[in-house]
């Protein structure tokens, strides 16, 4: 390991069946004006809204609620979310939901009390909060993101076409707890289960194809997604699998929560590629990065070649004998995309709603990172956009 870090995550967790009980301990700790952030209703649907509005009215808190949080929040929801905020004079934000709703959370947290416009503060340049923050603690329903222990929120701006994720530097704005409950995950549907398992995974590439050296980051990589493999396959077969889906749901959490990132550089384009894809179509995000991956990996798999023939052997379980450097590399690939076809996964950009007409503009929207084994230029991002069609 070559980097030098600072490792801190703040974010206390409540795992497994029944886990909600312990909004009692952590309610008490904040202030009585709450706004309860959720969904598009399915927690309405599947009774984790009364099981929560019923614990928050036993502590005596004031609710306003923020409804309505569409999968890829927008920032007009977020201008919405900052009046409702500012006219209940929220002390704590309570987000109920998946990625979307506890990102959206995290970015209000820094917009309640923010005196300029949140979009150009922190989407555009990038800044720290230089104002008040507001406590967030989450209950999650969907699993894939990893936002319910870490500091990132991504929103976006269909006006602008794009779609930006901010990771705060500032460790308060992670979560002050999460309520983890895999029985509150059997509700979803197949395509978001299968969509958030692709997330997860990809999550741990980003982090894992970049850098030479040796580190414990990688083997830590390697075991979660062997994890994640395996559980998946189970939850895909039977979705009602509760140790299949709890183990799904740990894994997310330690996928995104900055510790595999440690010590080592990371790569991201795949997210880059896919929020661009996001902008234009509005798909669903696991969806979105399923779609670009594979012509992405084998684009900048000769440039990171002994990494990849490493994920084939240690991931896959392909056996390298007789085979060349790339060629074991290869077959960890298509062992790969046999798995994202065995899960039922969007494998093409154009079955997201992408036209060839489309191409230039997601290029444009596409941000470029120099961490993984090939920096793309434009002609190349074209190139594997239209490979992904
Ligand atoms: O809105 P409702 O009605 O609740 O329905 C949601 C939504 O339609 C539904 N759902 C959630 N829990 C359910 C359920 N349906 C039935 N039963 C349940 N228990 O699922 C749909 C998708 O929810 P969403 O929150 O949008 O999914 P996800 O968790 O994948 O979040 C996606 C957002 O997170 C961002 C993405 O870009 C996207 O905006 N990300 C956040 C990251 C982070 N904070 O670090 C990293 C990720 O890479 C990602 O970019
Ligand atoms: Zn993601």
């Amino acid at each position: 390991m070559l980097g030098n870090f600072s490792y801190c995550n703040p974010t206390k967790l409540y795992f497994g069946e029944g886990a909600v009980k312990y909004l009692n301990d952590e309610l008490p700790k904040y202030g009585k004006n709450v706004v309860l952030i959720y969904g598009g209703g399915s927690i309405k649907k599947n009774g984790i809204y009364d099981e929560v509005v019923k614990i928050l009215g036993e502590n005596g808190k004031n609710v306003a609620e923020i409804a309505g949080v569409m999968p890829n929040p927008t920032l007009e929801k977020l201008y919405e979310g900052m009046q409702i905020a500012r006219a209940a004079k929220a002390d704590f934000l309570l987000a109920v939901g998946g990625g979307s709703v506890c990102d959206y959370a995290k970015a209000l947290s820094v917009s309640v009390h923010c005196e300029q416009d949140p979009w150009e503060k922190y989407y555009l340049r990038f800044e720290e909060p230089s104002c008040e923050t507001l406590p967030v603690g989450c209950v999650l329903t969907m699993v894939g993101t990893g936002s319910e222990m870490n500091a990132g929120a991504v929103i976006t701006n269909h006006k602008a076409k794009l779609k930006i994720g901010h990771v705060f530097a500032d460790e308060k704005i992670m979560p002050r707890f999460s309520v983890l409950d895999p029985k509150y995950t059997l509700t979803l549907p197949h395509y978001q289960m299968v969509a958030g398992i692709y997330d997860i995974f990809n999550h741990i590439c980003e982090q894992y194809f970049s850098g030479e050296d040796d580190n414990t980051s990688d083997y830590i990589a390697e075991g979660l997604m062997r994890s994640l493999i395996h559980s998946s396959r189970i939850a895909n077969k039977d979705m009602q699998d509760y140790e299949a889906r709890s183990n799904i749901m740990w894994t997310a959490t330690w996928a995104l929560n900055t510790l595999i990132s440690r010590g080592k550089s990371t790569d991201w384009e795949v997210h880059m590629l896919g929020q661009a894809v996001g902008a234009h179509t509005d798909a669903t995000h696991g969806m979105t990065l399923a779609a670009v991956s594979s012509a992405y990996y084998r684009h900048i798999m000769p440039y990171g070649l002994k990494k990849f023939a490493r994920f084939a052997q240690n991931v896959w379980g392909v056996d390298p004998s007789g085979k060349t450097e790339r060629e074991t590399a290869e077959a960890g690939l298509a062992a790969m995309e046999d798995w994202m076809k065995e899960l039922g996964l969007v494998m093409r950009i154009s079955e997201l709603g992408v036209k060839e007409d489309m191409i230039e503009g997601i290029a444009d929207s596409t941000l470029i990172m120099e961490g993984g084994y090939k920096v793309l230029d434009r002609a190349e991002v074209v190139e594997i956009l239209k490979e992904s069609m």
